[in-house]
């Protein structure tokens, strides 16, 4: 298989290209190479995509499939004038952050509503308008491709450093900070495993919408089994959502966030999304224990980003929160 992924550069194309690579296809990236290496066997194109002829020099060979994950609805735009006729199996990586609902729970990708898109004249998706302009860029695509909306990508290479708190942290053992409950419902997929399913889905030049992602677990137990798969002796203390919202404690990720934390019941659904489709349809996952194994392993391999709370805030959190039960006499 000739297989062009555009963006083969960042964390989900690099290991698409790893994969496809070791499957024997031929394999080619088109990127400023800005992001990140190409993977070792794949061909790198130097294109720009936000030029009105950027895709040109692709337009001189040939592909039986094309994998776009751009987020800007003008390059998926002129990818897609430039290049889809030509090819014979066009996949585009989407979003779940491109559904409306994110309060029920248990929706499937088929059935689900989605946000408006972002207008004809947006060029450039931002974190704002992030979800709506994936919607826009699904729509340019159309009919007859594979539409991968993948839930959040975690794994060895994360450059976010959102799901990899939770190693490092576990790693380190003692009395753990966690937000909610034990029941509170956790969803990703380990970027290897995502990769994998989409060249497996080129293969077999599968079309129609499917949610890449992973099942749901409950946090406690996700967080139970990372601990043990580290050797790692922890206890934890839940702590809920108005104390952390009172402490300024940021939701999902980023400085002073409890990463992959987000506020119930507003996001009773985010977590849940129905996968039977795509494991119909040939995803596999591999253990949480491997992926907080690996990732471990990478993060002090490469001294690969963290983000999430410094230990000294997360020690303050858990004195004013046993200061506060001591005050009401509990
Ligand atoms: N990370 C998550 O948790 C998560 C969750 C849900 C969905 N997703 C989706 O999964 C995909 C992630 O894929 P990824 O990690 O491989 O993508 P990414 O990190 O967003 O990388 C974007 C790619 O496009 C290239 N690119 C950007 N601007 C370009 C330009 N003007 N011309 C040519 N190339 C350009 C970049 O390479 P250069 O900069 O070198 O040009 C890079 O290879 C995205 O579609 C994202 O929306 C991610």
């Amino acid at each position: 298989m000739r297989l062009l992924i555009l963006g083969g550069n960042g964390f989900l194309g690099r290991a698409i290209a790893t994969y496809a690579c070791a499957a024997g296809h031929d394999v080619t990236c088109a990127a400023r190479g800005l992001s990140g290496p190409i993977a070792p066997g794949a061909g790198f194109v130097f294109v720009d995509r936000d030029d009105a002829d950027g895709h040109e020099p692709l337009t001189h060979y040939k592909f039986d499939t094309v994998v776009d994950v751009s987020r800007h609805p003008g390059q998926v735009r002129r990818a897609v004038a430039a290049l889809k006729q030509r090819s014979g199996h066009w996949i585009f990586v989407s979003t779940v952050s491109v559904y409306s609902d994110n309060r029920t729970p248990g929706q499937r990708a088929d059935t689900a509503p989605l946000q408006e898109p972002t207008a004809p004249q947006i060029e450039l998706g931002t974190e704002e308008n992030y979800g709506a302009a994936k919607v826009a860029c699904e729509q340019i695509v159309g009919e007859g491709a594979l539409i991968c909306r993948a839930g959040l990508l975690v794994g060895p290479e994360d450059p976010t450093g959102r799901f990899s708190y939770w190693p490092a942290r576990l790693a380190r053992g003692g009395e753990v900070l966690a937000p909610g409950t034990p029941e509170d419902a956790v969803q990703f997929i380990d970027v290897r495993d995502l990769a994998q399913w989409i060249v497996l889905a080129a293969q077999d030049r599968l079309t129609g919408i499917y949610d890449g992602i992973g099942p749901t677990y409950h946090r406690g137990e996700i967080l139970a089994e990372c601990a043990s798969a580290l050797g790692s002796s922890c206890t934890f203390t839940w702590v809920d959502r108005a104390f952390l919202e009172r402490h300024k404690v940021r939701r999902w990720a980023g400085p002073r966030s409890l990463p992959l934390w987000l506020p119930l019941p507003d996001f009773a659904g985010f977590a849940t999304r129905d996968t039977t489709p795509a494991r119909d349809a040939g995803l596999r996952v591999r253990s949480v224990s491997e992926t907080a194994r690996d990732t471990l392993g990478w993060l002090r391999a490469s001294n690969g980003p963290v983000a999430g709370l410094t230990m000294d805030e997360e020690l303050e959190l858990l004195a004013a929160w046993h200061a506060r039960w001591r005050a009401s006499g509990s």
